[in-house]
């Protein structure tokens, strides 16, 4: 039988002056930013982690350089990146840098701009991040696995003038599915059930890579958080118990208007990112949770814990910062664009009867038993011979997303980030993202500016869905 999370906060009572010690150290060396010159190694192989409570036993995990999440990759924006993937796994893996627009052939999909990287084998990554943000690494190759089994890892492109903070700090918070011993439920990994459902929902949460966290702050302090939902496929919801977070990009896009988000709750799919900006002003002394809402319960996940002694500065600043813009497109043209469907089906509850498959038709049943596939976009399931759509580059296009399954999805594109311009129900929301969450029977117009050629991925970041067939391309040329 299988542990829930809230069992786990009784367990967790005093405050921990190692964690709050750990937190700090880990976060101050990984603020010193890379040159981007250096050629650095990043190797994938087996490692053990601290994912319950201390006493707990550790969990074998693949991860990084052996941790979860992996190093914290700090680089300035529009500077050369070199890393070197060293796979020390036993499986075939590649690096996809998520939301960053990348050249095509750095994107590291295993299969469409790459062959997988084999173990024992290095593959030299070499890009320039054009834009500043919030964003992160992953494999691109058994993705639903390799994920499950804690191979990602931040990565931030730093601002030439980021905006003043007393602490800059990444919050990535993962959902694992654990057995009774502390170990990665791997009998399931990659199951019929999780794949025509929910996806793989776990049932312990962590924060960077531990049960609970203690991070030390001061009263006074104005602190700019990075938060990333590093799921499988489980959507959650972030509070900072006694404080009102500003949200001031996502998915590592700048927004012209910082907002507070309605019940001071950041929801985030799988994949997505907000930057936040958070004052510290409780008193000194307190101690408050942080929790992760994952619809059905809250969990607390870490605790801010102040500093006991004097205010950092005795006032808060009261003007929310705007970041630098982004070299994002301008207006887009959109009546001129190209306009393309994508309807979005399967799954259970509303299982197709039958679906294009690998050029051939086949009906539902024969998919899952034979295939274990159950999810199509437009009727196809999994990556088409043609792409979804071909766009001529410098071209603006116009996708109308229909989901018409039971459940929602996690629509990421690779190579662009997209923009609402339309929505069944509600006005569009003027954010650049480069994932949408999909709410069952939701319909929404998003739109891009097709200016990076290659060959790109827009799947389901659900990743069960996306190995279920929820996996499509597009081609820019
Ligand atoms: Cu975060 Cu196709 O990936
Ligand atoms: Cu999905």
């Amino acid at each position: 039988m299988m542990r829930f999370t809230i069992t786990r906060r009784q367990f967790t009572g005093g405050a921990s002056a190692f964690a709050a010690a750990t937190v700090l150290a880990g976060s101050l060396k990984a603020q010193q930013p890379s040159t981007n010159e250096q050629v650095r190694r990043l190797t994938a192989k087996l490692g053990e982690a601290e994912l319950l409570e201390t006493d707990a036993p550790r969990t074998p995990i693949w991860g990084y350089e052996g941790h979860v999440p992996g190093p914290e990759l700090r680089v300035a924006q529009g500077k050369p990146v070199a890393i070197d993937l060293v796979n020390s796994l036993p499986q075939p893996t590649t690096i996809h840098w998520h939301g960053i627009r990348i050249d095509n052939s750095m994107d590291g999909v295993a299969g469409l701009t790459q062959t997988p990287v084999t173990p024992g084998e290095t593959f030299a990554y070499r890009f320039s991040p054009p834009d500043a943000g919030t964003y992160w690494y992953h494999p691109h190759n058994r993705t639903w696995e390799q994920l499950a089994r804690g191979l990602y890892g931040p990565f931030i492109v730093e601002e030439q003038q980021p905006p003043p903070c007393d602490q800059d700090l990444v919050l990535m918070i993962d959902d694992w599915r654990l057995g009774d011993n502390g170990h990665i439920d791997e009998a399931s990994l990659g199951s019929m059930h999780d794949i025509s459902h929910a996806g793989r929902l776990g049932n312990v949460l962590t924060l960077n890579g531990r049960g609970e966290q203690d991070i030390p702050v001061r009263a006074g302090q104005r602190l700019r958080l990075r938060l990333i939902n590093a799921a499988n496929a489980r959507i959650i919801g972030i509070t900072f118990e006694g404080h009102v977070p500003m949200v001031i990009a996502l998915d590592g896009q700048p927004l012209d208007r910082p907002f507070a988000p309605g019940n001071n709750l950041v929801r985030l799919a799988p994949a997505q990112r907000a930057d936040l900006i958070l004052d510290c002003d409780q008193d000194v002394g307190a101690q408050t949770s942080i929790l992760a809402d994952t619809g059905r319960e809250k969990l607390r996940i870490g605790r801010f814990v102040y500093h006991k002694e004097k205010r950092e500065r005795p006032n808060i600043l009261t003007d929310i910062p705007l970041l630098p813009q982004n070299p994002m497109p301008g207006a887009l043209d959109l009546d001129r664009a190209i306009n393309v469907d994508l309807e979005m089906t399967g799954g259970a509850m509303s299982a197709f009867e039958a679906a294009e498959y690998k050029g051939k038709r086949y009906g539902a049943r024969e998919l899952v038993r034979e295939h274990h596939k159950i999810w199509a976009f437009n009727g196809i399931v999994g990556m088409p011979q043609s792409p979804l759509m071909q766009i001529p580059l410098g071209k603006t296009v116009k996708v109308r997303i229909v989901n018409r399954t039971a459940w929602p999805h996690a629509m990421h594109f690779h190579g662009h980030h997209v923009k609402e311009v339309a929505h069944a129900r509600r006005t569009p929301l003027p954010y650049w993202r480069d994932t949408i969450l999909m709410e069952r029977g939701e319909e929404v117009t998003v739109a891009f500016l097709a200016h990076n050629p290659g060959r790109w991925m827009l799947h389901c970041h659900m990743l069960e869905h996306q190995a279920g067939g929820m996996s499509s391309w597009y081609e820019v040329a």
